[in-house]
């Protein structure tokens, strides 16, 4: 399947090449156009939701994929989705916030497909109360998913990318690191030091080729949270789709483009 080349990239690939036969840059002639094929990605929490939407949109894109999530039966079914679109993938159940698993998930992906463009730090977890009724348990399991998780990835995958001359690193963070709210502490904090985390990674590794992005989703319809993915009346959400399409848009921008943060917010109601 051919990866859609978005009008803002055809533009800039034209105002590229116009420039080149001006003699005036030859460097910034874009020969791809956005062309994802070939490469091969990470995706964490992949097994439902906002990483499963990621993990389609890029097999449709023309990415091998690894995939992780702690469960693997609803993994196994997502590699399967994968594969029926045309791609190689191989599912680790993987804690992200556990050394060694990480280690052994990076290990495998290299092993079974060769390399690592892409890596999208998604999986997270909440926990809900207030900071005096939490238990030391909940904050402990937030900030080792949310935040440790990206930490390990990345960690992981970054020897690869320097090897390969580049690569990218998305974060999934969410307006709750942008916004502190009454009974969600440990959430905020996961997510606001994975905005830092993130800021401080961009700055190590762009001169190595690495662009590191982070999004900021509104309400999404997923499971998250163990809520139902109920759409309810006058509320205004974005489906897991919408946050695809933005890692997407990330990945396909020019080679002397970097957005470092995105936030998404829900426009309107979906219908019922
Ligand atoms: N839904 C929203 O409204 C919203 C808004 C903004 C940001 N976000 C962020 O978007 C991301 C995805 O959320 P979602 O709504 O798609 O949630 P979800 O439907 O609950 O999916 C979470 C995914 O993460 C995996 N996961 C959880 N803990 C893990 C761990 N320790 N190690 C590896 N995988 C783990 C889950 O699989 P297992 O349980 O099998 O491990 C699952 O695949 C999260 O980072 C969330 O904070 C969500």
């Amino acid at each position: 399947m051919g990866s859609p080349v978005t009008p803002a990239l055809v533009i800039n690939e034209r105002w590229c090449r116009e420039r080149a036969v001006a003699g005036e840059d030859e460097t910034v002639i874009r020969e791809d156009g956005g062309d994802l094929s070939g490469q091969v990605g990470l995706v964490t929490g992949a097994s439902r939701g906002i990483g499963r939407a990621i993990a389609l949109a890029l097999a449709e894109a023309g990415l091998d994929l690894a995939l992780a999530a702690r469960g693997q039966a609803a993994l196994d079914a997502v590699a399967d989705e994968v594969r029926a679109l045309g791609r190689r993938c191989v599912a680790v159940a993987t804690d992200v916030g556990v050394p060694a698993e990480v280690d052994r998930l990076v290990a495998r992906a290299l092993a079974e497909l060769g390399r690592l463009d892409v890596l999208v730090n998604n999986a997270g977890v909440d926990a809900h109360g207030t900071v005096e009724e939490s238990a030391v348990e909940d904050w402990q399991r937030v900030l080792a998913t949310n935040l440790t998780g990206p930490y390990l990835c990345s960690r992981a995958v970054l020897p690869a990318m320097r090897r390969q001359g580049g690569g990218a690193i998305v974060n999934i963070s969410s307006g709750a690191g942008k916004t502190g709210y009454a009974g969600m502490a440990a959430y905020c904090a996961s997510k606001f030091g994975l905005m830092g985390f993130a800021e401080a990674l961009a700055a190590e590794v762009g001169d190595q080729g690495i662009k590191v992005s982070t999004i900021c989703p509104g309400t999404t319809v997923t499971e998250f949270g163990g809520r139902p993915p109920a759409r309810q009346a006058g509320v205004k959400v974005l489906l897991p789709e919408d946050v695809a399409a933005a890692v997407l848009y990330l990945l396909r921008q020019s080679p002397q483009a970097w957005t470092s943060e995105m936030t998404l917010w829900p426009f309107r109601e979906l219908p019922a």
